[in-house]
């Protein structure tokens, strides 16, 4: 199968962790397309960790799902998604046992990507937990990535290693179409912007065909749930989701879509940042202002290294620019566009027509240099064109 774009859905963990069950599922689903998010284009649901059983079946050596969570088994579950138009994602691990501590697939690859075929899955997350240590990653997922393709189904290959061992040199090749890049994510700004400050040198490792993961995203769940801290505003998640956009990253809620606001979800299906994420060239954003600015306390310094005010642009198809303006800081910041950074040069003419995704507003012709003043977690994000 080829995913050429970064996929989008909603995966379990943030908010339910281990108190996942078959109404969660099938009311998230519902969720998932009465709110219009299927519309939007997320249309993958997936259920992480803490699905099973604690051993395996004794005579078939299969997974089974945990028969008081599932009654009905799993195809049931998946059945139900299907029905809805979505499609459905499982969970399983190349360690021994899952980071929770239930069956991993570790020996058991071929059987367990028949029995996630069985179950109807679309989708499978791999995490990398109690993996034996003579086995480098490399082979492990190598390994799912040849079950998943005996299996007889189209089942999108989602890995979970964390960014360890250098992974984003080796995973393309074991066939996963997106890879955990980073550490897991919690609902604080602090944790958001560590995961997209480690990630500015990764970046173009990801294209099409394997795209960067950096986390489920925690819109929306105001520190309820279950990956801890105290939460996040809406400024902040704001921010989140332009990252992750331009960021060209798959788009995995992990907040509780049964009980989102009107916001939230005006957020997360805002059609221009959708637009930027989906973009089918994929590029890389580059950072253009490593220039000198002000520390918080008015001191000059020479780029902030993990935090101050950054200005990303990414190219996209139809001659489109992205540029978001982002603070990090904890203070009003000004994020500067120099155009000469971005390969737009003052002797060139051309300038930049601009208009805001948030609030549709144009800024006309801006040309050679031009800033945003931003309060604390705050961004302005804008489609471009080129013009004189
Ligand atoms: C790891 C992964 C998380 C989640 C948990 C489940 O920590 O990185 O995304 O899947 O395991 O136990």
């Amino acid at each position: 199968m080829i995913v050429n774009k970064p996929p989008m859905g909603f995966n379990t963990w943030n908010t339910f962790g281990e108190n996942i069950n078959e109404s969660v599922i099938k009311e998230t689903a519902d969720a998932m397309v009465d709110t219009g998010l299927l519309d939007a284009g997320y249309k993958y649901l997936v259920i992480d960790d803490c699905w099973s059983e604690r051993e395996r079946d004794s005579v078939t050596g299969k997974i089974i799902p945990d028969h008081i969570k599932f009654p009905n088994g799993m195809k049931s579950v998946s059945d139900y998604v299907h029905s809805k138009g979505l499609l459905f994602g499982m969970y399983s691990c190349a360690g021994t046992r899952t980071c929770a501590d239930y069956p991993g697939s570790f020996d058991h690859e071929f059987l367990d990507a028949e029995t996630f075929a069985e179950y109807g899955a679309d989708f499978l997350k791999y995490d990398y937990c109690y993996r034996p240590a003579h086995h480098h990653g490399d082979l492990l997922y190598r390994r799912m990535g040849m079950a998943l393709k005996a299996c007889g189904r189209d089942i999108l290959f989602s890995a979970c290693n964390w960014g360890c061992d250098d992974v984003e040199k080796w995973i393309r090749s074991t066939g996963t179409h997106m890879y955990r890049s980073t550490g897991d994510i919690n609902d604080s700004f602090p944790s958001m912007r560590d995961i997209l400050f480690s990630q500015i040198d990764k970046l173009a490792y990801s294209a099409p065909g394997c795209f960067n993961d950096i986390d489920m995203l925690t819109i929306g769940m105001y520190g309820k749930g279950n990956v801890g801290s105290a939460g996040c505003n809406d400024t902040d998640y704001k921010t989140q989701f332009a990252v992750w956009c331009i960021y060209s990253a798959p788009l995995m809620l992990g907040g509780d879509i049964r009980t989102f606001s009107k916001e939230t979800l005006a957020l997360v299906t805002n059609k221009k940042l959708i637009r930027i994420n989906q973009d089918e060239e994929a590029r890389p954003a580059f950072i253009t202002n490593s220039r000198i600015e002000k520390d918080c306390n008015g001191e000059m310094k020479y780029t902030v290294e993990k935090g101050g005010a950054k200005t990303f642009v990414k190219l996209l198809s139809d001659n489109e620019i992205a540029v978001l303006f982002a603070n990090f800081d904890e203070c009003e910041r000004k994020a500067e566009l120099y155009f000469e950074d971005a390969g737009i040069p003052f002797a060139s003419g051309y300038g930049l027509v601009m208009e805001n995704v948030f609030t549709g507003e144009s800024l006309g012709v801006k040309k050679d240099y031009m800033s945003r003043s931003l309060a604390p977690h705050d961004c302005e994000c804008y489609i471009c064109k080129l013009a004189k």
